[in-house]
């Protein structure tokens, strides 16, 4: 934990909040239009030939380890085409379950039904903080039932919790009679997906145990000021709802959606008097950053998933949607006191929420889960923002069971829409955070930003050398970052490109969380209390723990920030030329291989 930063120069204008949220602004809804093919950098499909044969082929003469185990990284011209183009399209026949002594894999069944869109009435989502009274006691008595089951039926409560550990710590194996490489649901555009279809199924099974076709899950609403905290449903000690493992400093204090920062106090939670302490502020400006300002597919959604083949790169990226609230809540939540096996025969802290393979034991994980789903949702109907249409990703597909139970296919392209799935999210809270954009951290005595000439840095440290490995507490300044002509702010032109800082290599542990923040044009002494409320901040690298490579494995991924709106509230122009870079690493050894790059992208 880094030690408490010195208090911020501009504390008293951080992330100014307006009382409620602005109405939808035109833009939004023709964003909805567009249906512009979703690009990425390396996006030419031109490929039409087997990907495995071009990669093997690519591969030929490359040694392990070493910057030449990642085409795509050595050189600063990204080569990722010829290994993964355009995303890889997953089934369940790419798939293999994998025991490794532990039982996490579902079974098997001879039948697999195509997904049919449910009938019957809506279930409406209720936040966990005000749910009624009768929706809890349903919850409670379909959860006590569902834990009744013997552990071998598929909808018993351990078999629904191991679905997540079999597809998150390294069970399920990509592809073994060719590639044969852990799969993983998170780190890549399958993460929303398959949450969704996920908790769906885990709902009716409930609901079915019950007998109520309506039973809704209740979310916990951690992007509202009064829902900033462990929901009191899961705290009953003697209720189905309850999770020893769970910090226990944690359960009665406001929840830190951008974990391991500067201000990593804990505020024991008031529900009386929830308006803005510190914590409030940070939170709101994080879910600002997450759902406002990520507006494309691949910065919120995450980036395509390619398989991991042996020696290349990982899994795609984590888009904002996974790696900031989302990822915090399970580190905030999980009790670091306890730890549990991985599928690498090592043991990881932080069980039940804070590792991946246990996060599915906690109840509350599945609430969590409703307002990650809920966030996506938010973002794709009020926001008018689109989904990606690729159908690489469209006709991606798993089997879960179902309530009666029977093992169903379903598809990427059958869950985009939550309505055509009967479900909805009964919103009761302000949603305050779409107001929340960050202020400046470095004001001038006027007020304004300072300007990017007062911040240059004064007798700079020298530039780093890359591969670079960071150490906690010391933050790195990359200084004169060149930019692309139309990047800075006000270009003028009618079809702005998209700005971005691209890391093009981040190679880190998977075995323990890993997180860095990167700030623009803030001097070193600043940087560490630089965070999500101010302008400064471009965003963050961050993963939970997880269980499925080799002990001491790394892998390799990339990071890409959008940037434009940092560059306009910071008021860099297209004068400035170039841009200091600052990386404040929040945990110890994440290598950085190549020096991070801003370029511009057709919207
Ligand atoms: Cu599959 Cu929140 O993790």
């Amino acid at each position: 934990m880094p030690a408490m930063a010195m208090a911020t120069p501009s504390s008293k204008a951080s992330c100014l909040l307006l009382p409620s949220p602005p109405p939808a602004r035109p833009s939004m809804l023709l964003a909805k239009k567009r249906t512009q093919r979703h690009r990425t950098l390396s996006c030419r499909a031109s490929v039409h030939f087997d990907r495995r044969d071009m990669l093997l082929a690519g591969l030929t003469g490359v040694a392990a380890g070493g910057l030449g185990a990642y085409p795509g990284h050595a050189a600063t011209e990204d080569t990722s085409t010829e290994v993964c183009p355009r995303g890889e399209k997953v089934t369940d026949k790419l798939l293999a379950c994998q025991e490794n002594g532990q039982k996490p894999c579902p079974p098997t069944s001879p039948t697999v039904f195509d997904f049919t869109p449910p009938t019957g009435p809506m279930r409406l989502r209720q936040p966990a903080h005000l749910a009624d009274a009768g929706n809890v006691e349903k919850y409670r008595k379909a959860l006590a039932a569902m834990k009744a089951l013997p552990d071998s039926d598929p909808r018993s409560f351990a078999s629904q919790a191991a679905i997540h550990q079999a597809y998150c710590d390294g069970h399920y194996r990509y592809d073994p009679t060719k590639v044969d490489a852990p799969f993983d649901v998170h780190f890549s555009w399958i993460f929303a997906p398959w949450h969704r279809m996920y908790i769906y199924f885990y709902e009716r099974i409930l609901g079915s145990l019950i007998g109520d076709d309506a039973f809704a899950l209740p979310y916990w609403n951690w992007d509202a000021p009064a829902g900033m905290s462990l929901p009191d449903i899961f705290k009953d000690t003697g209720s189905p709802l309850y999770d020893a493992k769970r910090n226990p400093a944690h359960l009665d204090a406001y929840v830190n959606l951008d974990i391991l920062n500067a201000d990593d106090t804990i505020i024991p939670f008031d529900p009386q008097a929830v308006q803005y302490n510190q914590v409030v502020q940070n939170n709101l400006c994080t879910l600002y950053v997450q759902m406002m300002r990520n507006s494309k597919a691949q910065h919120f959604l995450g980036d395509k998933f390619c398989a991991r083949y042996p020696g290349t790169v990982s899994s795609g990226t984590s888009g904002s949607l996974e790696s900031m609230a989302h990822t915090s809540v399970h580190v905030w939540a999980g009790d670091p006191a306890s730890s549990e096996l991985g599928h690498d025969g090592q043991q990881h802290t932080g069980a039940d929420m804070g590792f991946l393979a246990t996060a599915g034991r906690d109840p509350v994980f599945y609430s969590h889960h409703a307002n990650v789903d809920r966030m996506w949702h938010l973002w794709a109907t009020k926001l008018g923002r689109t989904n990606f249409d690729d159908p690489e990703w469209l006709d991606t597909s798993f089997v879960f069971y179902d309530e009666k139970p029977q093992l169903v296919r379903i598809k990427v392209r059958d869950v985009l829409d939550a309505s055509k799935l009967k479900y909805g999210y009964d919103e009761r809270e302000p949603l305050q955070w779409m107001g929340a954009r960050p202020t400046p951290l470095l004001l001038r005595k006027g007020g304004a930003a300072a300007t990017t000439t007062t911040r240059k840095l004064r007798g700079a440290a020298p530039a780093p050398t890359f591969p670079l490995t960071l150490k906690e507490g010391q933050s790195v300044v990359v200084p004169s970052v060149p930019m692309p002509k139309a990047a800075a702010a006000g270009g003028g032109g009618k079809k702005q490109p998209d700005t971005v800082l691209v890391f093009d290599g981040i190679e880190f542990e998977p075995s323990k969380g890993a997180k860095f923040d990167v700030v623009i044009n803030v001097p070193p002494e600043h940087a560490a209390s630089a965070g999500p409320r101010h302008s400064e901040y471009a965003g963050s690298f961050a993963t939970l723990p997880r269980g499925g490579n080799k002990p001491g494995e790394t892998v390799v991924v990339a990071l890409v920030l959008p940037l434009d709106e940092v560059l306009a509230d910071i008021g860099v122009g297209d004068e400035e030329g170039t841009v200091n870079v600052v990386i404040v690493p929040r945990t110890q050894g994440i290598k950085i291989i190549s020096p991070p790059r801003i370029e511009t992208r057709e919207r």
